[in-house]
């Protein structure tokens, strides 16, 4: 099939996967936190942005634009990784090895979830071990123990960038997954099953690979405990709440570079800055934990300007196009992550999904720097409107 004449953007692949996958799973991918007007928040802040249409003096021909970055002494291809995405299994089985290992031939970043179904012992290998596209995602744990060991075996799996998730402490409120009676484990009811049997290619994708775990916290939960009570266990996991003195203790902890995501503000950004991370990631967390928060890219020029040009900055939150990733770096980010563009293109072709969501976001990108004659992404910094201009 020539998957770029059926699927040559990411919407078509989210319309391919809403029929694709059961209907509680679909609505825990795209849902929102409230009534969901941060999702549309953070797409609305990507369309306000626009770029200058004099292309005339650019004087570059169309070309192949170099479209790598380096981060933290190591070159990647593209200024774009793989967003942490917790529970992906009931979205797709293995989508986390699909998206790890088309991340790592692509050469981009893959950021694997605390709560991923899928373990760092696992995914480590497939992204490349040890100086490979591996960044480990940390919900903060209540226990220091835990969260030292976690850390020590994402270390030792090969993750090299950790990034410590600010934003969702506190359990976010999506009234699509409460109506679903959305759980941990998810409830068998008439309702769930029927919208089960209904997706075939899902159900013998999900019997082939087993019920879901969330393998990298399995050994922190008591000995015995019973599938039912995994709700409460994943709850007594997380400490509830992060501070400064939190990150100060992780960034002994861990060796390597620290992004801290879910920043919002200008003032978190020197927080976090002053608490030894090497950068923040710019996110609302796609909308999801919180419907009162502005969207990502609203924040992103008065935080590059509070923090000045050299600190890491990337971000995410409602990115679906190679232009969408041209207009952050434009503005000032160093690489974006996406998280349900990449979930909607495996739950839509499967493990084929991962690496033409990957190809589709490249083609975009690499259009968007031609139209504008840009021979590299920091040409695009002089392309992007400030407000009120054409
Ligand atoms: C289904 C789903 C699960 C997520 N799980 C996590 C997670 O475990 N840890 C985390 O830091 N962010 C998580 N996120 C947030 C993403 O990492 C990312 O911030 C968000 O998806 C970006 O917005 P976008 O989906 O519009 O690209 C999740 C997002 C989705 C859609």
């Amino acid at each position: 099939m020539d998957l770029m004449r059926n699927y040559p953007q990411i919407p078509d692949l989210e319309r391919k996967a809403r029929r694709r996958i059961p209907k509680f799973s679909w609505d825990y991918l795209a849902g929102g936190a409230g009534d969901e007007s941060g999702v549309a928040r953070n797409a609305a802040a990507f369309e306000d942005i626009t770029f200058s249409a004099a292309v005339l003096g650019a004087g570059a021909r169309p070309g192949t634009p170099d479209l790598g970055i380096e981060l933290f002494g190591r070159r990647y291809a593209l200024p774009f990784g793989v967003a942490p995405i917790g529970n992906s299994g009931i979205i797709w089985p293995r989508a986390a090895e699909y998206l790890a290992s088309a991340a790592k031939e692509a050469d981009i970043p893959f950021c694997l979830s605390t709560f991923a179904t899928s373990s760092v012992e696992e995914i480590g290998p497939l992204v490349g071990g040890a100086g490979g596209n591996g960044w480990f995602q940390l919900y903060p744990l209540e226990d220091s123990e835990k969260e030292d060991d976690l850390l020590r075996r994402a270390k030792q799996a090969g993750f090299g960038v950790l990034v410590v998730t600010i934003d969702a402490v506190y359990p976010s409120r999506r009234a699509r997954d409460v109506r679903n009676g959305l759980s941990v484990p998810p409830k068998l009811n008439w309702k769930n099953f029927a919208e089960m049997v209904i997706r075939p290619a899902w159900c013998l994708a999900s019997l082939a690979d087993g019920a879901p775990k969330f393998k990298n916290v399995l050994p922190y939960f008591p000995k015995n405990v019973t599938y039912t009570r995994i709700a409460d266990m994943l709850g007594q996991l997380l400490s509830g709440t992060i501070d400064v003195p939190h990150l100060e203790r992780l960034r002994k902890v861990w060796d390597g570079p620290m992004l801290v995501k879910g920043v919002l503000s200008a003032d978190d950004t020197l927080r976090c800055r002053d608490a030894g991370a090497d950068g923040v990631i710019i996110s609302s967390h796609g909308g999801r934990s919180f419907d009162g928060f502005p969207g990502a890219a609203e924040v992103l020029p008065g935080i590059r300007a509070a923090v000045g040009p050299d600190f890491c900055l990337g971000l995410d939150s409602g990115v679906r196009t190679g232009t969408d990733v041209a207009k952050a770096v434009a503005l000032g980010v160093d690489f974006v992550l996406l998280g349900r563009a990449f979930m909607f293109a495996v739950a839509a072709l499967g493990e084929a999904g991962a690496a033409h969501a990957i190809e589709i976001l490249r083609i975009e990108l690499k259009s968007a720097l031609n139209q504008m004659g840009c021979t590299e992404l920091a040409g695009l910094r002089d392309m992007v409107n400030q407000q009120g201009e054409s």
